[in-house]
């Protein structure tokens, strides 16, 4: 039986799978945090539920903030999908951008993600 079609649901969960991936974010200080983030859920949604400091994701995941913006580690950046035409708009708007800059809300997680490595900026403002 599929657990996920049972009637007990919270809101919202029925986009959420029951696979775990694995990232690390390490905030600017070097602290690191090593969490499951559920597939279906955003880079930025992953460090907003454990509350990772660092990644603020103020428009909730509509790519009109950018403060949701993180450095991809070495390795990891290319294998991400691309950046669309918007997320490289409001990318402008993020501090210090490098070119391995991306917005976490438009990096969806799934079990290809697992050990994904992103570092937060200085600052999001
Ligand atoms: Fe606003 Fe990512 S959360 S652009």
């Amino acid at each position: 039986m599929d657990i996920r079609s049972g009637s007990n649901r919270t809101p919202g969960s029925e986009r959420l799978s029951t696979e775990m991936t694995k990232i690390t974010y390490i905030e600017f200080n070097g602290t690191e945090h090593v969490v499951d983030v559920a597939e279906g859920l955003s880079v930025m949604e992953g460090a907003t539920r454990y509350t990772i400091p660092g990644i603020e994701g103020d428009c909730g995941g509509a790519c009109a903030c950018a403060t949701c913006h993180v450095y991809v580690e070495d390795g990891w950046f290319e294998k991400l999908p691309p950046m669309d035409e918007l997320e490289r708009d409001m990318l402008d708007f993020a501090f210090d951008v490098h070119p391995n800059s991306r917005l976490s809300c438009q990096i969806k997680v799934d079990p290809s993600l697992d050990g994904l490595v992103v570092r937060t900026p200085a600052r999001q403002y």
